[in-house]
């Protein structure tokens, strides 16, 4: 009896933490944005890492540092020889391989923004891959603000969209959409017309003002939101693929077990 109520708690609790634990790792809310844009990250894609170590270089690492990251672990785990990174990548001489990646902008700058570039080495872990793939494709025009911009995922942001010249100035526009009926489809007129509503928060890229298209400009987020989350645990592929030989090695273990189960049960049954 008591047994019992013993493993029915401990049952409660191992659910209770199992599904606190997928909540957390569901990363924080979009905001304005409703849902945010699902991530899916290939860490084993190592050119889809480069582009993205590459973009975070250029245009990321002027404010933030990834300082649990040393310069020679990123260049060997993303395979690009390590001449090749320095030369290209590294702006600055007096760097060495085993440095940490400790950012570009000197501490007294925090004025500037009025709140600190954070690091972003664990971002990915804290915030969530969703959220950052949403929140850097969220930024809209508006001009009460101070940089001329705010974001749909983190209104009020202190970061200026540091990538404008390459996507474009996007917009907050509204738009005629089909008004639906009640039972899901679109509601029509006595003619049979659809009727529409208009509805507005919509984001939207000026035609012809962004150097990349929005399929090419997504495609550099998701490398940098990649390399994010490869930053945040680089040693996570590894793992995974881990993950498999001890899954793998648990179904072999379970089949000799029931076979030297039923070689033992023989015994009883003579
Ligand atoms: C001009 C400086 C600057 C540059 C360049 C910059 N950021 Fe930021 N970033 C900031 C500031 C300031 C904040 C803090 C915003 C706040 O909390 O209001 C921030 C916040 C963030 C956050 C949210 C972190 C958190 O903990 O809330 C992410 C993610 C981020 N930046 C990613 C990037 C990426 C990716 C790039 C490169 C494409 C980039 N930033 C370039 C200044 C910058």
């Amino acid at each position: 009896m008591i047994n019992k109520l013993i493993l029915r708690i401990n049952l409660f609790v191992f659910f209770l933490f199992f599904f606190i634990t997928i909540d957390a790792a569901e990363g924080g809310a979009c905001k304005d944005y409703g849902e945010c844009d699902k991530f899916k990250y290939t860490l084993n894609d190592t050119e889809s890492l480069q582009r993205g170590a590459s973009t975070f270089i250029n245009y990321c690492y002027g404010c933030h540092s990834l300082k649990y990251s040393r310069w020679g672990r990123v260049a060997k785990d993303l395979k690009i020889p390590e001449e090749i990174f320095f030369e290209n990548l590294v702006f600055d001489d007096s760097i060495k391989s085993g440095d940490l990646m400790v950012g570009a902008m000197p501490s007294e700058s925090a004025e500037w923004f009025g709140v600190m570039p954070p690091d972003l080495t664990l971002v990915s872990r804290y915030k969530g891959d969703d959220w950052i793939y949403s929140y850097l494709r969220a930024y809209y025009e508006d001009s009460s603000k101070q940089y001329g911009v705010n974001n749909l995922v983190y209104p009020g942001t202190a970061m200026p969209n540091v990538l404008l010249s390459l996507q474009g100035n996007q917009k907050l526009v509204c738009k005629n959409v089909p008004l639906i009926a009640s039972n899901g489809g679109e509601q029509r007129d006595d003619f049979g017309n659809t009727v529409f509503e208009e509805k507005c928060g919509f984001l939207e890229v000026e035609e012809g003002t962004g150097t990349l298209s929005k399929e090419e400009f997504d495609k550099l987020i998701y490398d940098l939101t990649n390399f994010l989350v490869y930053v945040g645990e680089p040693i996570k592929a590894t793992r995974e693929r881990i993950g498999w030989y001890v899954i793998f090695y648990f179904l072999i273990f379970t089949a000799l077990s029931i076979l030297l189960y039923r070689e033992f049960h023989k015994d009883y049954n003579t």
